[in-house]
């Protein structure tokens, strides 16, 4: 039976749990799954800028002994003769034992799973959802603080278009005793349909703010995110909120010793590069573990789907 993933609540709580022990199984001994995807063909199909959600799907497929094929400008592709994302997606099923799409229209990627006749993952679409995302961004957690009881995750930035920031919230929804503190200007706040449908559904504990100062101390997990320019209708809004949260060493002092700072990048400059050799800086190991996780996706769903044995 086909199956995509299109959304992170299309995977439970438990089958994450198992992806993230084989993507720390991969991490202990890469060799061991360096050949189970000979032969098979993972399609990435970007119909909207990326250069690491991309690569990373690519690399995974590589590292798991399969090949790519690669759409990577939309301006080129048949998309601008007019075909729908339907008709591209049974096209490319044709080729390809597995797709990875990102689109920049919401719910581009679930009409692409409905029309494909191989599984589909979305990398991205519009300001929707980012699942594997998530995925990194929950084994970097789970790696960094051993697990997610108890934790105070704060979440900065453009929680407005930041598909990130929903996906992780909805993943974040299924575990006990996590404390969210949301941190964005007023205009870049939490869409209604996540805070009500998953926080106030969920009953999370959660406290908005726009005030970083005030929230960094409580912190066990501060998440970033970039004023996601390419969402705004125009750019004079843009100018003015993107410098709305800039992490410097200074306010750096005001944290937990052991906090984690993560950023699903690319920054623009909500974290000064002097905060890199920070201990606490999470962001290039979260590059990685995306990578691993997406490894581990591919090979669940090319094995549901009866394309791998292992
Ligand atoms: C994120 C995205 O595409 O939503 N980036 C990524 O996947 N690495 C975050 C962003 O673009 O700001």
């Amino acid at each position: 039976m086909k199956r995509s993933v299109i959304d992170i609540t299309d995977l439970t709580k438990e089958e994450i749990d198992r992806l993230t022990d084989t993507a720390n199984d991969i991490i202990n001994d890469p060799e061991k799954y360096a050949h189970i995807c000979a032969g098979k063909k993972l399609a990435t199909l970007f119909f909207e800028p990326s250069t690491r959600t991309r690569m990373s799907f690519e690399a995974a497929m590589y590292e798991l002994g399969g090949a790519v094929l690669s759409m990577t400008d939309a301006a080129s592709s048949s998309a601008s003769k007019g075909e729908s994302v339907s008709d591209t997606a049974k096209v490319i099923s044709c080729y390809a034992d597995i797709i990875a799409m990102r689109h920049p229209k919401e719910g581009a990627a679930y009409v692409a799973s409905n029309a494909a006749s191989v599984p589909v993952i979305n990398a991205g679409d519009g300001g929707h959802c980012h699942p594997t995302q998530t995925l990194a961004d929950l084994l970097t957690i789970k790696r960094e603080k051993g697990g997610f009881s108890g934790l105070t995750v704060g979440l900065c930035g453009d929680l407005k278009f930041g598909r990130t920031v929903h996906s992780l919230i909805q993943a974040l929804s299924r575990y006990d005793d996590i404390r969210l503190v949301l941190i964005s200007p007023e205009e870049l706040r939490l869409p209604d349909y996540v805070y009500n449908d998953v926080i106030l559904k969920n009953r999370m504990k959660c406290t908005q703010t726009t005030d970083l100062l005030w929230a960094l101390p409580k912190l066990d997990v501060l998440y970033m995110t970039r004023v996601q320019r390419e969402r705004f209708f125009n750019e004079e809004d843009y100018l003015r909120l993107k410098d709305s949260y800039i992490l410097t060493p200074e306010k750096l002092f005001l944290a937990k010793r052991d906090m984690i700072v993560m950023h699903p990048l690319p920054r623009v400059n909500e974290i000064s590069v002097a905060i890199d050799d920070d201990p606490r800086a999470c962001y290039f190991e979260q590059v990685k573990n995306g990578k691993y996780m997406r490894m581990a996706l591919i090979l669940k769903l090319l094995r549901e789907n009866g394309a791998i044995t292992y």
